[in-house]
């Protein structure tokens, strides 16, 4: 394991550490910006595999063998997903694995929101647990809900791989924040119990986020999210979100972000449900 100031460091150090520029990688999409921006910008090819909204997110198996058959080197996973907060079935991950080993592609998996299931049994094993050349990237900003401690992880049964990261850590932040550090070691010591009442605040947010929703099912059509304190409403009659989401910004300050910058579908948005000051009122349609 190496430690870094906060998952997308890591994430920055990965995109220098897994793959020479040119070679080509896999994400799933929507995604999270920096999953594919990161990587582009360090100069590989990116190719997306979109979910399929229709079929509740489910994962394009075939278009996902395409793109590994095409020489795919690495795959980036986000499960708990953001922004639609679906979650892989342990079988599911388990396919996913077998493939992209058959391929000889690795993955890397993003985990931030690990922890953060609706149903605590439904949580995955650590991808890295599962395997030998995964990557897995995790962080106290998501599950943990403390942003102010700028620690995030990667870890891996790669020696070399590690190794090649503690390099990299060294040209950037050198070390964590001590003070950080020490704090971390408190939260890790009552991880489970910070985890479930996080859980607890979110399952009540999504409460009152899904009688809004309910209240426009008319309009709107939303997979209740598994994991995770996001989901991802879309227009039904196909109109593009954007100037919707626009206008609930600026008028109402509610956190609301088009599908475009997730590189999904325009006519969907991602509402958060992490804070309860979220939860003050959903504004009308
Ligand atoms: C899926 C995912 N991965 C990584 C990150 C980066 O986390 P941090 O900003 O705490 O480094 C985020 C932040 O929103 C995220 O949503």
């Amino acid at each position: 394991m190496v430690s870094f100031a906060g998952a997308q460091e890591a994430l920055f150090a990965l995109s220098h550490a897994l793959l020479p520029a040119g070679e080509t990688l896999a994400v799933l999409t929507p995604a999270f910006q920096p999953l594919v921006h990161t990587f582009a910008e360090r100069g590989c090819r990116v190719k997306t595999v979109p979910l399929q909204p229709e079929q509740g997110w489910a994962m394009d198996w075939n278009r996902l063998e395409t793109v590994l058959q095409q020489g795919c080197r690495l795959l980036i996973i986000n499960y708990p997903h953001n922004p639609t907060g679906t979650l892989l079935t342990r079988a599911e991950l388990e396919q996913l694995v077998a493939l992209c080993d058959h391929h000889g592609c690795r993955i890397l998996s993003d985990e931030v929101f690990r922890g953060l299931e609706h149903e605590p049994e439904t949580r995955l094993p650590a991808l890295c647990d599962l395997h030998e050349q995964a990557v897995s990237v995790g962080v106290f900003s998501k599950a943990y809900a403390l942003p102010a401690l700028r620690i995030g992880w990667v870890a891996s049964r790669d020696k070399q791989l590690i190794q090649r990261l503690q390099v990299i850590r060294g040209q950037i932040s050198i070390c964590n924040s001590l003070l950080d550090e020490q704090l971390a070691v408190r939260v890790l010591a009552q991880s489970e119990a910070i985890l479930q009442y996080n859980r607890r605040r979110i399952r009540r947010n999504w409460k009152a986020l899904q009688a809004w929703m309910e209240s426009h099912t008319d309009t709107l059509h939303c997979l209740p999210p598994a994991a995770g304190c996001c989901a991802f409403p879309c227009f039904r009659d196909g109109r593009d979100a954007e100037g919707q989401a626009e206008q609930w910004i600026q008028q109402q300050g509610r956190m609301v972000l088009p599908g475009r910058l997730f590189l999904g579908p325009s006519s969907g948005f991602r509402v958060g449900f992490g804070f309860d000051d979220h939860m003050r009122y959903y504004p009308e349609i």
